[in-house]
């Protein structure tokens, strides 16, 4: 999916009317089936980016536009139809506790089948296959018939990306996937995302904690600070010295999130799919 936006603004869905903005003139084009991450500290504006592009939150002016469409002129119909064309999978995904991940993976199907078919999917999980698929390649095709409140944090994380492999969009937004991972899991988990993401020729938007996993994993990094563009980059040109910029006075985030830069500490991240882990 192509995007373009032009001069956007938007305000968090609490802010006040008159209060700051959370994107502020923001400019950016990519292209169908690019890759990008998008980092930067604490309140730069990156979950509200992923939402604007989802159509979950309305830019107060600007053009954003998705493969040539203005959501907010479209019919409800046109809107819905737009819509399950992009897959958003926010931070903490919302699971139903009680739910069984069959279910709560096929839900990304729901868009597919009828309200009676849906019903019955609670009941006869319809897509076992092709949710056990999509859990192997995050390590968790054991958790099938497990309930939701039996998992981790982290597991539940992986089961938010494995959702993106049950929808058929074709523009992936995915909001910091893994904060709750540990290093080995975040390797296998962005691997296995990427690879599919390529795969199926989607556009992938991901915000990152990991300034290493975005600068070895994505060939296109944007900085947000504040709101706007702090730079947008090919990764090779994103320098130590372009991060300190762009996380100068949280330091710490740089730090805590992706090690103090040495190489040592730094995660090794594959180049290519060896590190997915595939269905037995
Ligand atoms: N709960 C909130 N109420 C009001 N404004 C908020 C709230 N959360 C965030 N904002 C505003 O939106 C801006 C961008 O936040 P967000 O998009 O969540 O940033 P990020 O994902 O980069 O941490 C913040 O700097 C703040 O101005
Ligand atoms: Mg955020």
């Amino acid at each position: 999916m192509e995007i373009v936006l032009e001069g956007l603004d938007a305000r968090h869905r609490a802010a006040a009317d008159n209060g700051p903005l959370a994107l502020h003139s923001l400019s950016l084009k990519v292209s169908t089936g690019e890759h990008l991450a998008v980092i930067g500290p604490s309140g730069a504006g990156k979950t509200s980016l992923l939402q604007v592009l989802a159509t979950g939150l309305r830019p107060t002016s600007g053009r954003l536009s998705l493969d040539g469409l203005d959501p907010w002129s479209l019919s409800s119909g046109e809107l819905r139809r737009l819509r399950s064309r992009i897959f958003y999978a926010p931070q903490i995904p919302p699971l139903p506790p009680r739910q069984r991940v069959v279910t709560a993976l096929s839900s990304a199907k729901l868009s597919e089948l009828s309200t009676a078919a849906s019903f019955l999917n609670l009941v006869r999980p319809r897509f076992a296959q092709e949710s056990y698929e999509a859990l192997c390649a995050f390590d968790l095709g054991e958790k099938l018939w497990l309930r939701v409140d039996r998992l981790s944090g982290g597991e539940r994380q992986r089961i938010g990306l494995a959702k993106a492999f049950m929808s058929s969009a074709e523009l992936w937004l995915v909001d910091e996937p893994l904060s709750a991972l540990d290093p080995k899991r975040s390797q296998q988990a962005i691997a296995a995302l990427v690879e599919e993401a390529n795969r199926r020729g989607v556009t992938l938007i991901t915000t990152l904690h990991q300034v290493e996993v975005a600068r070895q994993m994505f060939p296109r990094v944007i900085g947000l600070r504040e709101g706007q563009l702090q730079f947008d980059l090919p990764r090779a040109s994103v320098t130590d010295q372009a991060l300190q910029h762009l996380y100068a006075q949280f330091e710490h985030e740089l730090e805590q999130t992706s090690g103090p830069l040495h190489p040592e500490d730094s995660l090794t991240l594959p180049s290519s799919s060896a590190h997915v882990i595939a269905c037995r």
